[in-house]
């Protein structure tokens, strides 16, 4: 390629991606509120597993239980970097309105959950069968509902 063609080139390449990011360029905000999401996402589709399990829907399999007992601790430990301040301002989302105003409450329904989530995974470690997982499932299940009652949209 020609310098001249090349630096133009250059140029409209540029000139697309500038353009691009002034259309739809998520605020740090919305970002925040993607990544929070995301992590419910993953906790999610782990934890409603477990739930086919327990419920017997689904087979029990000592290892794999233990496996996303334990990623859902992961995740929910990661939690809190999800609902900073900064978040507030983001995309509109699932997140009502009076967790920025009742935080305290907010926080102490995350810190029980994520209590309860390890309690599922070290008790996951050392089950034998579905009925040893069983009442550390439920608590977990509670803490979740508890705070989407709460604090996230229906
Ligand atoms: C301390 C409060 C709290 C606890 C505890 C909690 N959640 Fe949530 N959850 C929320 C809020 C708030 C949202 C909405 C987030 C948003 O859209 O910004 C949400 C959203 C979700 C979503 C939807 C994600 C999406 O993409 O919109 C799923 C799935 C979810 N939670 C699963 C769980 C599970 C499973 C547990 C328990 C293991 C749990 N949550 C515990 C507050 C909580």
């Amino acid at each position: 390629m020609k310098r001249q063609t090349l630096i133009a080139a250059t140029a409209v390449t540029m000139g697309l991606a500038v353009a691009a990011m002034a259309q739809d360029s998520p605020t740090r905000a919305d970002q925040i509120v993607e990544y929070r999401q995301a992590m419910y996402t993953v906790i999610g589709a782990n934890f409603s597993q477990l739930g086919a399990v327990v419920q017997g829907k689904a087979p029990y399999d000592a290892q794999d239980f233990a496996q996303r007992a334990d990623r859902v601790a992961y995740v929910a430990a990661m939690l809190p970097e999800g609902f900073v301040a900064e978040s507030r301002t983001g995309k509109p989302t699932g997140a009502k309105p009076g967790l920025w105003t009742d935080r305290a409450e907010f926080d102490r329904l995350l810190k029980d959950m994520q209590l309860k989530v390890r309690t599922l995974a070290t008790t996951a470690k050392s089950a034998a069968s579905v009925a040893d997982v069983k009442s550390a499932f439920g608590a977990a299940g509670q803490a979740c509902k508890s705070c989407h009652d709460k604090f996230r949209e229906d």
